[in-house]
């Protein structure tokens, strides 16, 4: 069933690079600051904060420790922990969702990493100079309706993404992310220096990040934060399980957890800081919806000095958040038949590669060819968001702390979890079986339940 060889153990700082670099990604830069803007600015926030708390963290670790125990893709790690601990073999559908959630996940998430990839190269040609904006809605309209070349952006992303992939877990995912890490955060900052000293607007950004509306906080607005929670941090699909697999032993798992729930919350809202203060400064609005970076950034941009070297910048951050998520979604499914199959990481790679491109057909499509075929959540390109997002992930999510919560046997969670007492153990074990799984079902599944019937 397996290859011979010893799975793969990153250097000790490398699962926090991965980690981070699966967590940050489009839904921090691009996802993050719109619904923020939709639902009200900080109170959002603040059930966002919530979430990731009470939710993230936890089911975080349970992931973690999973996949370290194992040192095993998600599917054979779950078949294994079910295994020693007397659990249901159904748990084993946990990993199986979570390598077909990749796949779907991937195949829009390379359409959106490819429109900016566009627009990095279309602000350093200056495109964007004085454009206005309704020109740049018109812009951003057109472009997304060009099959083509949306379809050439998709290609170009998909094939970088594999060749890391294929170049193995140390060779290829470590060695991008030592690079690609340092890079996004280097970006980052230099953006929110740009933001805070060359727009005017900084507190302006700030206090709308900030300031609190209690009012803003419906019923709609916790779904989302919820939702975002768990595809923020890259959890209920078996992502940072794989990782876990890669981590080293010396590493205690709720220590580094910490460190990257806070990294990626702290760069979300860094994001934040410096996409708002832009958009005011170029007079456009902070509601603007999944337009925002597309359609008021680059308009706001074009209309500083300097704005087209700032925005290739701000465009070559997203395209490293979205690759370092990207390799994220396809290692699960990629380690599983590796190991399940012994067949070659390339031949893997390339092969899992070619089904998410052909999959992304259908969200490039959704926008041009097929913008007219709607069902259910909407375009093709609706559907697989809402699924994905929507219901596979809360799902993974709440068989995963199902799981580690009532099956699996207390010496492996003593052995991962070293560094916990055994009132801290006890207390991540009641957020682990009770508070993750009734949050999510209250907050997700009974809202979608009661959508049925409205
Ligand atoms: N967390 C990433 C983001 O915020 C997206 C992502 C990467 C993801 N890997 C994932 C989401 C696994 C869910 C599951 O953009």
């Amino acid at each position: 069933m397996s290859t011979s060889s010893a799975p793969p153990v990153w250097a000790r700082t490398t699962f926090i690079l991965a980690a981070t670099g699966s967590a940050v990604g489009l839904g921090n830069i691009w996802k993050f600051p719109f619904i923020t803007g939709e639902y009200g600015g900080a109170a959002f926030v603040l059930v966002y904060l919530a979430c990731i708390l009470a939710i993230g963290l936890p089911v975080f670790v349970a992931e973690v420790l999973i996949g370290r125990h194992t040192r095993k893709n998600p599917i054979g790690a779950i078949e294994q922990v079910a295994r020693e601990s007397g659990a249901p073999k159904a748990m084993n559908v946990i990993g199986l969702m979570g390598v077909l959630a990749g796949v779907l996940i991937l195949s829009f998430y390379s359409m959106i990493a490819g429109w900016s990839l566009d627009y990095m190269l279309e602000m350093a040609k200056g495109t964007f100079d004085g454009i206005s904006q309704a020109d740049s809605e018109a812009r951003f309209g057109n472009f997304i309706g060009d099959f083509d070349k949306v379809m050439l952006w998709h290609t170009v992303f998909m094939v970088i993404s594999v060749s890391i992939i294929a170049a193995g877990v140390i060779k290829g995912l470590e060695k991008s992310l030592n690079i690609m890490m340092p890079m996004l955060v280097g970006i980052l900052l230099l953006l929110v220096g740009y933001s805070m000293f060359s727009t005017g607007h900084f507190m302006e950004g700030v206090n709308y990040l900030f300031a609190f509306n209690p009012e803003a906080v419906t019923r709609e607005a916790l779904v989302k934060a919820m939702g975002h929670a768990f595809f923020t941090l890259s959890l209920g699909m078996g992502a940072i399980m794989t990782y876990g697999a890669y981590m080293p032993n010396e590493n205690s798992i709720t220590k580094t957890a910490f460190v990257v729930v806070c990294m990626d919350t702290a760069i979300a809202l860094l994001a934040g800081m410096a996409i708002f203060p832009i958009v005011f400064a170029g007079g456009g609005e902070a509601a603007a919806g999944p337009g925002l970076m597309f359609i008021a950034l680059p308009q706001a941009f074009g209309s500083m000095p300097g704005g087209a070297v700032w925005g290739t910048l701000f465009f070559l951050m997203v395209a490293f958040a979205a690759l370092s998520s990207a390799i994220s979604l396809v290692e699960p499914g990629v380690s599983w038949l590796t190991q399940k199959t012994g067949t070659s990481r390339k031949v893997v790679a390339t092969g899992f590669g070619v089904v998410v491109w052909l999959l992304g057909i259908l969200s490039v499509a959704s926008f041009s060819h097929w913008s007219d075929v709607k069902f259910l959540a909407g375009t093709f390109f609706d559907n697989l968001d809402y699924l994905t997002s929507n219901i596979m992930l809360p799902l993974g999510g709440i068989l995963v702390s199902i799981f580690v919560g009532w099956f699996v046997a207390k010496p492996i969670l003593e052995e991962q979890l070293p560094e916990l007492s055994p009132k801290a153990m006890s207390c991540w074990l009641f957020f682990v079986r009770v508070v993750a799984p009734v949050a999510i079902v209250l907050a997700v599944f009974v809202p979608l339940v009661m959508g049925f019937f409205e």
